[in-house]
């Protein structure tokens, strides 16, 4: 489980490198789903830094965060701390226990970035997308991102050495192991059709190693919102989001 160390390696990560870019990709995606009012839930939040951007844009809305890493929440804590967000409450706990822990029918936005693949199995992974079907108010939408499975170890290898490997030992096997560790395509497209949210549409686009879905998006609401990026960086963003934007499929499900 992420420690002081990897948490800080993981903000560098967000802020200096490739691995930025992607996430301000999804940022950008995950504010095109974000509702005007309501209240949304963050799953696996980490240090908070998406749910603070969410929280910043949509000051009306109430926002949660849950996590199971006390280092984490305690980064949290100082970074919704520092922006002064009076809109997030962050919360200790397991992403399979989210009915347990928050109630049935309670949120009108999920959202879940880079965490499912630490799920021990894909058995514990349903059992997440079944407690978010539950904590979601009927028709509300949910946002998924996550890391999905290179196809060859030589790959794997290549890629994790060639843009993880300088953020810091901690982040570059931490990151090793989550590319082991993450889903197909094809084995997330049938744990998403098993659990309880199938039903509605699906928008996903990915483009390795990154997945992008979103579940019953409601086609209104797509927003551009600016995101703050090095010109360099915003280059690669714009790449990215046409790369993406030709791979992404929509379905009903
Ligand atoms: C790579 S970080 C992603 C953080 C954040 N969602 C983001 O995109 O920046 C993965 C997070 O998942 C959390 N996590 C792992 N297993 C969990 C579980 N079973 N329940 C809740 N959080 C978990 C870790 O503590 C870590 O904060």
């Amino acid at each position: 489980m992420s420690d002081q160390t990897f948490c800080a390696q993981y903000e560098s990560a967000i802020h200096s490198s490739d691995f930025g870019v992607f996430y301000a990709y999804i940022l950008e995606r995950a504010l095109g789903s974000v509702p005007q009012s309501g209240s949304g839930l963050d799953v696996a939040c980490g240090p908070a830094i998406l749910l603070s951007e969410f929280a910043r844009r949509r000051p009306d809305m109430a926002f949660t965060g849950v996590d199971l890493s006390h280092a984490m929440l305690e980064q949290a804590r100082r970074n919704v701390e520092k922006q002064g967000l009076a809109n997030v409450r962050l919360l200790y706990g397991n992403m399979s226990d989210l009915p347990e822990i928050l109630g049935d029918e309670t949120f009108d936005w999920v959202t879940c970035t880079f965490g499912l693949h630490y799920s021990r199995d894909a058995d514990q992974a349903l059992a997440v997308l079944d407690g978010v079907a539950r904590v979601l108010k009927p028709g509300a939408c949910f946002f998924l991102a996550d890391l999905t499975r290179f196809k060859r170890e030589v790959t794997r290898q290549w890629f994790a050495n060639k843009y993880d490997r300088g953020v810091g030992e901690e982040f570059f096997r931490e990151i090793l192991d989550s590319y082991l560790a993450s889903f197909s395509l094809e084995e997330f497209m049938d744990l998403l059709q098993r659990s309880r949210l199938s039903g509605g549409t699906v928008e996903w686009s990915c483009l390795l190693p990154v997945l992008v879905v979103a579940h019953n998006l409601h086609p209104g609401r797509r927003t551009r919102e600016r995101i703050d990026l090095t010109w360099l960086q915003r280059l690669k963003h714009g790449l990215l989001r046409s790369v993406l934007r030709l791979s992404a499929v929509r379905s009903g499900f």
